[in-house]
């Protein structure tokens, strides 16, 4: 199978002795899009840090292609040439004085001149809507600025893998829809894109595969129409059902259509269903 990333037995505590996941076994595939779900303190962030080595397993292991993580400071700034985050909150992640020096950060540091990092500045900035903001104090911003700022910082250095905690959260629908279009844009680049979502309904739609969390422990690792037609373990994990899946078990109940018929993702697969 191919991986890009996977762990093995992965376990991880806080300091203060909080123990965030335990005998995590999961895989991610090459240029898929993976959704990691679960409820509210589950481990999604902390299994975010833990793959890109920002949190170190007590026990257990993450690979990269195939590798071990390699946990000196080398070996992490390879890692995380490739396998980029944005954190859920962008507090945790903005450091620098401007919004331009912030996007730069990234592009400097991997060698670009200042006039490359410059050009990339522009369109990543053009793209999602923070071409006014880039000479403003970082400290200045809204929430929602600022969580864009933290997406610009990460897809501007084009990461092979791009992680992406709740990336909605904060913005309003404008953009949100333009994170979700450029991510959507990532992923036709063929990136591997994994994201935490707690709506169910984009989920269903967007995801190849899901990562279930429930109290630390990955309770399933597969394709999403299999975990939205399994209702026990929808339950177990305290997720909901996806509108479109409660539509679709009612329409084959009522015998509209036909028990095996493919599971729709949205309402147009929905539609043709019962054309
Ligand atoms: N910095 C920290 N120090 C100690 N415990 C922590 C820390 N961060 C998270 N935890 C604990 O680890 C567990 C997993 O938290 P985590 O943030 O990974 O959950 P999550 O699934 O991302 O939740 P959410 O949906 O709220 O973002 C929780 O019990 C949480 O209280
Ligand atoms: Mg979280």
């Amino acid at each position: 199978m191919d991986y890009i990333i996977k762990t093995q037995d992965l376990n991880y505590s806080y300091h203060n002795g909080q123990k965030a996941l335990f005998d995590v076994d999961i895989g991610i595939k090459s240029g898929e899009k993976t959704a990691v779900i679960g409820h509210n303190g589950s481990g999604k962030s902390t299994l975010f840090l833990c793959l890109n080595g920002i949190n170190k397993p007590q026990k257990g292991d993450v690979f990269f292609k195939g590798k071990e993580i390699d946990y000196s400071s080398k070996g992490l700034l390879n890692l995380r040439r490739s396998v980029g985050i944005v954190f859920q909150n962008p507090d945790d992640m903005i450091f620098s004085s401007s919004v331009r020096q912030d996007i730069a950060f990234g592009l400097l540091n991997m060698g670009f001149s200042s006039s490359q990092a410059e050009e990339k500045i522009k369109s990543i900035s053009k793209f999602l809507n923070l071409e006014n903001l880039l000479d403003k104090p970082v400290h200045a911003l809204s929430g929602g600025e600022k969580k864009r700022v933290s997406l610009a910082g990460v897809m501007v250095m084009e990461p092979e893998v791009i992680i992406l905690d709740e990336p909605g959260a904060y913005l309003d629908t404008v953009n949100a829809k333009t994170v979700y279009k450029i991510i959507e844009g990532l992923s036709q680049k063929g990136k591997t894109v994994i994201i935490s979502s707690h709506n169910m309904d984009f989920v269903l739609n967007w995801a190849d595969s899901v990562v279930v969390l429930k109290d630390g422990k990955a309770v399933f690792c597969g394709r999403t129409e299999d975990l939205f037609l399994n209702n026990e373990l929808l339950k177990y994990a305290c997720l909901d059902e996806p509108q479109i899946i409660k539509t679709y078990k009612m329409l084959i109940n009522k015998g509209v259509i036909k028990i095996n018929s493919p599971v729709p993702k949205n309402i147009t697969d929905l539609e043709m269903l019962i054309k």
